[in-house]
């Protein structure tokens, strides 16, 4: 799979999302053979730089943070088609420009027309770019060629603003022109979800709520929320993650097997199970949210959430959420699914635990089986990539006695080939048209109306709990699963 002759404009270049992940990610499919030659990055932003001072941004960039190493010959090759253009987004002369370098690029570089935009700016900016790539004849593409929308989270803070957001965007771009980034789908082991599943006999039986207890969907980071205040106070961790992140992680896990695997057919099967989900009555039971306190953590000192710089004083922003899920259909009645997700907990970790019931009946002395707990297969999305599996074991001895081992698939032992970054690989299908891995108009709506009623109970009903950092979060949540009877696992 390589890309035909195209090009990409990133909006917002000088930000950090570019500089760490997007302009590597170029690299890297250039360094892999995976971009055509001629093709062409071209930066808007309001700096003011020339195409050399652009050119060696990327350049650092791509040093600091590419997954591939460094050669002259690819990186030569690649700059040859990087251009900038300075500017505002309500400056009409820039777009202007904008437009005269994407038609030179077509003649010097051969890209053909091909051009995907980049929307690497906060949601605000959306419809104003949207609407100057239209009023500019940039949206629509030449005969015979493509133009693409490529629009990053958050994609809007309730289900209203979602959607007015989805009309602006549909005025300018078809639906099948508009990427949306949930960089989640961009992983290994997020993609590898459906492999396990639907490619297996061993798992799908059993996946189903006569055998599985409970779900447990983990989002753990150990840090804070660094420089990104401006971003994160007054959205929050279940807005920033359980949205979407989240709950797509939940769709691939309970969805049903997709027709085929296309587009078309997955969003089919993940927008079924999304709207199968329902919210428990009482939201003050089973939902918490929680925000960070001061607290060691890696052995080094850590601020509350409420000292950071450029955090209101008196700021209720959770950086810590979690919620209890149901799932209406046949498959699924009766199985809870457990989301959490936070910022500065014990450490970085992402795993989706699939939690099996006991088994119905045991043979052996209660005593045999004390130590037994349930059987899982925990799907480890990072950073330690694999899948576990958690069964009772016979303990060595000359007597009956039941305890849990594991048996562990890790990619570092089972393969060779390296994992892309989630940034290249969605760059590539952008490039390629393959929207498998984008979330779709609807699901972003349905992930808005699962959250909203959650958000709305908390801007009512007190403030976070809050917990130290370095810890597993707030007790709130701890009790939140003791009262069903379960418990967190400590991954
Ligand atoms: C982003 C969130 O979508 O995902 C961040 O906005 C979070 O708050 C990040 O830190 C985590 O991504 P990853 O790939 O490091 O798990």
């Amino acid at each position: 799979r390589i890309a035909g002759p195209s090009g990409l404009v990133i909006f917002g270049v000088t930000g950090d999302l570019s500089r760490k992940k997007l302009m590597p990610a170029v690299y890297d499919l250039a360094n892999r053979g995976l971009l055509p030659p001629g093709f062409s990055l071209v930066g808007f932003a309001r700096r003011d730089w020339a195409d050399q001072d652009f050119a060696q941004e990327v350049h650092d960039a791509v040093r600091e943070h590419a997954r591939t190493p460094f050669r002259e010959e690819v990186w030569q090759q690649l700059a040859e088609g990087m251009r900038f253009v300075q500017g505002d987004f309500d400056d009409d002369s820039a777009f202007e420009q904008l437009r005269a370098t994407v038609e030179h690029l077509d003649k010097a570089q051969g890209t053909g027309g091909n051009f995907a935009f980049y929307l690497s700016v906060p949601p605000k900016f959306f419809p104003k770019v949207v609407q100057q790539l239209k009023d500019h004849g940039l949206s629509g593409a030449p005969a015979g060629s493509w133009r693409r929308a490529v629009i990053e989270k958050p994609f809007g803070h309730d289900l209203a603003s979602a959607k007015e957001l989805n009309a602006i965007v549909h005025d300018v771009f078809a639906p099948d022109e508009v990427f949306r980034i949930d960089h989640y789908l961009g992983k290994e082991t997020v993609q590898n979800i459906l492999a396990l599943r639907f490619a297996n006999t061993l798992f799908e039986p059993v996946w189903n709520r006569s055998y599985v207890d409970h779900v447990q969907i983990t989002m753990a980071e150990d840090i804070g929320i660094g420089g990104r205040a401006g971003y994160y106070d007054g959205i929050g961790a279940a807005r920033d993650v359980i949205q979407n992140h989240l709950l797509q992680l939940l769709a691939l896990t309970a969805m049903e097997e997709p027709a085929s695997f296309d587009a078309a057919s997955l969003v089919t099967e993940k927008l079924k199970v999304l709207r199968a989900v329902r919210l428990p009555a009482d939201l003050g039971r089973h939902t918490v949210r929680g925000q960070y306190a001061a607290g060691w953590q890696g052995g080094e000192q850590a601020v509350g959430y409420l000292q950071e710089d450029g955090i209101a004083p008196r700021s209720t922003t959770d950086t810590y959420a979690a919620v209890k899920l149901g799932i209406d259909n046949r498959r699924w009645a009766g199985v809870p699914f457990y989301l959490r997700t936070g910022k500065r907990l014990g450490r970085r970790v992402t795993e989706i635990a699939v939690v099996f019931q006991r088994a119905p009946h045991s043979p052996f002395d209660s005593t045999a089986t004390d130590e037994l707990g349930q059987n899982a297969l925990v799907i480890r999305v990072q950073p330690d990539e694999g899948v576990t599996m958690r069964f009772g074991s016979k303990v060595p001895g000359t007597s009956m006695e039941l305890r849990d081992v594991t048996m562990d698939f890790a990619y570092g032992e089972s393969f060779t080939e390296s994992s892309p970054e989630a940034y290249e690989r969605l760059i590539l299908d952008v490039l390629l048209g393959d929207a498998n891995l984008f979330p779709r108009t609807e699901e972003v709506e349905e992930s808005w109306r699962i959250l909203d009623p959650v958000e709305d109970h908390w801007q009512k009903n007190g403030t976070p709990a809050q917990y130290a950092s370095g810890t597993w979060g707030p007790a709130e949540a701890d009790e939140m699963l003791a009262r069903d009877g379960r418990s967190w696992r400590r991954p």
